[in-house]
């Protein structure tokens, strides 16, 4: 059988605008995927690519991004929760504020889109759940006590899930992704940069294109019998964690 679906399927991508999210949205569509992504900044997408506002904090707008999709390209079928933000400071100077909002959106939003998507996909009996977490989330890294902290909450989710819904046809499986060149990483210091790549066995950092296509993989029919797995693509930083 093929890595790719046998039909086109509807999938959404949250923070499908720009980086990984986008080059995941990509892959789904060149697979022949029927794609939307969601996105707070308006910006222009691919040919292809149905673009929805959402803001995963925000319940209202979450349902209505599914709404839209749902009515465009049927019920998601396979959903890629990628949405997320850092805010990086050593644990001392980190405020609650900092804490709970990056947890209110890696985390409760992931929840949120998961739940809504839930429906649909047990109406279908088959769907496929994607979480992207982070080689932090089991490894750790200092200055990212709040960031760490909501995605290894991420693989609890997906266990759980995976052990509520997997009779119904449905896979949840974490994607772990190590340092990737995009705007969420242009912003490390220099140092931190240089640090990372020390410490990364493959010597290099990775392009979102790298975590697109093993996203892609575990949507696909070849990875029916996968769920509640962890799978990094970090170069071997976090090998065992
Ligand atoms: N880059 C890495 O090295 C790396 C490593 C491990 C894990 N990850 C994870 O991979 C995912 C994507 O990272 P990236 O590097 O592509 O980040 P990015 O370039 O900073 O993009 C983040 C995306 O998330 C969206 N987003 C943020 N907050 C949102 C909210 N409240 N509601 C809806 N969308 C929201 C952004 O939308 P706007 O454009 O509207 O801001 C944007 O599309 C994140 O979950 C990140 O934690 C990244």
């Amino acid at each position: 059988m093929s890595p790719e679906a046998t039909s086109p399927r509807s999938v959404l991508v949250t923070g499908g605008n720009r980086g990984i999210g986008l080059a995941i949205a990509k892959a789904f569509l060149a697979n022949g995927d029927k794609v939307a992504v969601t996105y707070r900044t308006p910006t222009d997408l691919p040919e292809g690519i149905l673009g929805v506002q959402a803001d995963v904090t925000d319940e209202a707008s979450i349902d209505a991004a599914f709404k839209a999709v749902e009515e465009a390209n049927g019920p998601v079928e396979v959903l890629v929760a990628n949405a997320g933000i850092t805010k990086d400071t050593l644990l001392l100077r980190m405020s609650e504020d900092d804490f709970t909002s990056v947890l209110d959106t890696n985390l409760t939003g992931a929840f949120r889109v998961v739940k809504r998507a839930a429906r649909g996909m047990i109406r279908l009996r088959k769907g496929r759940v994607i979480l992207i977490s982070s080689v932090s989330g089991l490894y750790g890294a200092p200055g990212q006590i709040n960031y760490s902290a909501s995605k290894a909450g991420l693989v609890g989710l997906a266990r759980s899930y995976s052990r509520e819904l997997g009779s119904r046809g449905i896979t949840a499986n974490v994607v772990a992704p190590g340092f990737i060149n995009t705007d969420m990483t242009a912003e490390l210091p220099e140092e931190t940069q240089k640090d990372y790549l020390s410490r990364v066995p493959a010597g290099r950092f990775a392009e979102a294109e790298e975590v697109a296509n093993v996203v892609r993989w575990v949507a696909s029919d070849e990875a029916a019998y996968i769920t509640g797995a962890v799978i990094p693509v970090d170069g071997g930083l976090g090998m065992g964690h």
